[in-house]
C-alpha cells in the first residue's frame, strides 16, 4: 500500500446544489492507493498508528492532492494549429483545421502526435479526456494505443464527415458507419478505452450519416456520444438553412436519437429555454470550452441558465480552438466568462466541474472523478506556490478555498507538481 500524506480535497457533489456537503477536505489527509486503485481519503491522524508494516508513505505536506483533470472536449489532430491567427469558426476550420486534420491519414504521425498529446495532458494534469480523432480510422487506432501504454481512461471516436468538407477528409453515410462500427469492436471496452461516435457537427454530415450514428449508439449500450452544437451565430444559421425542418440546431441531434446520457456537446452558446429543457430530459451534456469561445470570438456561455435548467456541465479547452491544454487556465477564463454575464464561478464549483462534474457529464461517475474507494488511483498533486508570483500571492491567501482561486487564476502546467495514473506516477516537474 501506498499513502500520499498531504492536503486533499474531492467531491461528491455539484457545490452549486449541495453547497457544503460536495466535499470533502482534507488538511492533513492521507490519500491510501492499493493495486491501483484508491482505498479511502481519511485524516492522516486517524491511521497513522493502524498502517499496515510494508506501507510506504509519500509526504506531500504543504501540497494539494485532487482528482486528475477530466477534459471533456479535445481534438487531439489540432495539436500542431493551436494559435492559428485570424478567422471564426466556419473559416478557422477550412483555412487551418481540415488541412492538418489530412496529415492522419499517415499512421506514423498520427502516432507521434498522440504519444505528444497525452503527455502534454498529462503534464498538465489532465488524467482523462474525450478526444475527437481526425475521420481516418488509423488516428483512432494511435490514440487509444497511446492511450493504453499509458493506462489512461480515455474516450474517442472517428469524426463522420460526409458533407460540406474537403473531398480528401469525407467519408460516406455507410463506410464511416462500418469504420465506426469496426472500431468499436477493437477498443471499446479495451482497458480502459471507450468509443465515443463522433459526428464532427450538423452541417458536415447528412441526414443519413446522423442517423446512422444514432443506430450505431442503440446498438452499442455503454458506447458515448460527442459532438459540436450551437457555437458560432454562422454556424447556426447554416444549419436552419441545410434542416428546413428542424425547430433548432439541437432538434436535429435530438431528431435523430442523440441526445442521451453520455452525450457530451461542446460550447452550447446560443441555445434557448427548450433547448437547455431538452438536454436536461435527455441527460446530454455541455462541454464548457472558454479559451476557445473567446479565441474564436463564439460568445459566452451561460452558466447560470445550464444550472437552471438542471443540465450537466463539464469542462473541455477544445485544442486546438482553445488556446491552453491547461484545465487551470481554462477556469480561469471560465471565470471571466461569467463575470462578463454578472455571474459567479466559485473556486469551489470550478474545480468540481473539471472533476466530479467531467465524470458525471460522461456518465462514467462509477469510474471516474473523486476518490470513492475502488475506483482507479488518477490523481495530481498540486503547488499553488509553484511561480515567485503565486508564492507572493499566497503569502496572503488562507484556506483552501482562496488556493484554489490562486491555482485556477495564475496557475498552469507549471502548477502541476505530480501526475498519476492507476496509482502510477506518469509526470513529475
Ligand atoms: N465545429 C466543427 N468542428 C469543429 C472543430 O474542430 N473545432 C471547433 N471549435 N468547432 C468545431
Ligand atoms: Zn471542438
Amino acid at each position: 500500500m501506498t499513502v500520499f500524506r498531504g492536503k486533499i480535497l474531492h467531491f461528491v457533489d455539484d457545490p452549486a446544489i449541495a453547497g457544503e456537503r460536495a466535499y470533502v477536505y482534507l488538511d492533513d489527509g492521507a490519500l491510501l492507493v492499493r493495486q491501483g486503485k484508491i482505498e479511502q481519503a481519511v485524516a492522516w491522524a486517524s491511521i497513522k498508528d493502524d498502517l499496515p508494516g510494508d506501507a510506504v508513505t509519500v509526504d506531500r505536506r504543504g501540497r494539494l492532492i485532487t482528482p486528475g483533470f477530466i477534459d471533456t472536449h479535445i481534438h487531439y489532430p489540432q495539436s500542431d494549429i493551436i494559435a492559428s491567427y485570424g478567422e471564426q469558426l466556419l473559416e478557422w476550420l477550412e483555412r487551418y483545421t481540415f488541412p492538418t486534420e489530412q496529415r492522419f491519414g499517415d499512421p506514423a504521425h498520427a502516432s507521434e502526435v498522440a504519444g505528444f498529446f497525452l503527455d502534454e495532458l498529462l503534464r498538465n494534469g489532465t488524467t482523462s479526456a474525450m478526444v475527437f480523432a481526425s475521420v481516418h480510422p488509423s488516428s483512432v487506432d494511435a490514440i487509444f494505443e497511446a492511450a493504453r501504454t499509458r493506462g489512461m481512461c480515455l474516450i474517442a471516436g472517428k469524426v463522420l464527415m460526409d458533407r460540406n468538407c474537403p473531398e480528401f477528409l469525407r467519408d460516406t453515410a455507410d463506410s464511416g458507419c462500418a469504420q465506426s462500427a469496426e472500431l468499436i469492436a477493437r477498443w471499446h471496452g479495451r482497458d480502459r478505452l471507450l468509443y465515443a461516435v463522433t459526428p464532427r457537427f450538423a452541417p458536415t454530415s447528412t441526414e443519413r450519416q446522423l442517423e446512422l450514428a444514432g443506430k450505431l449508439l442503440e446498438e452499442n449500450p455503454g458506447v458515448l456520444m460527442q459532438s459540436h452544437l450551437a457555437e458560432n451565430l454562422d454556424e447556426v444559421r447554416w444549419v436552419s438553412e441545410l434542416f428546413t425542418w428542424s425547430r433548432s440546431y439541437l432538434d436535429v441531434y435530438d431528431h435523430f436519437g442523440l441526445l442521451r446520457e453520455g452525450a457530451v456537446y461542446a460550447h452550447c452558446i446560443h441555445l434557448d429555454a427548450l433547448d437547455r429543457r431538452r438536454m436536461s430530459e435527455t441527460g446530454a451534456a455541455m462541454a464548457f470550452c472558454a479559451t476557445s469561445n473567446l479565441f474564436l470570438g463564439s460568445g459566452l456561455f451561460d452558466l447560470d441558465a445550464a444550472l437552471e435548467h438542471g443540465v450537466k456541465v463539464s469542462i473541455g479547452t477544445d485544442v486546438g480552438g482553445g488556446t491552453s491544454f491547461s484545465m487551470l487556465r481554462t477556469l480561469a477564463e471560465s471565470y471571466k466568462v461569467a463575470q462578463l454575464a454578472r455571474q459567479r464561478l466559485s473556486p469551489l464549483r470550478a474545480f468540481y466541474l473539471a472533476t466530479l462534474g467531467g465524470a458525471r457529464a460522461l456518465g462514467l461517475e462509477d469510474r471516474l472523478g473523486n476518490f470513492a474507494p475502488g475506483k482507479p488511483a488518477d490523481f495530481i498533486v498540486l503547488d499553488a506556490s509553484a511561480t515567485p508570483l503565486m508564492a507572493r500571492r499566497m503569502q496572503s491567501a488562507s484556506g483552501v478555498v482562496e488556493e484554489l482561486f490562486v491555482l485556477m487564476m495564475l496557475g498552469d502546467d507549471r502548477a502541476v507538481a505530480e501526475t498519476y495514473v492507476g496509482g502510477k506516477q506518469l509526470h513529475e516537474r
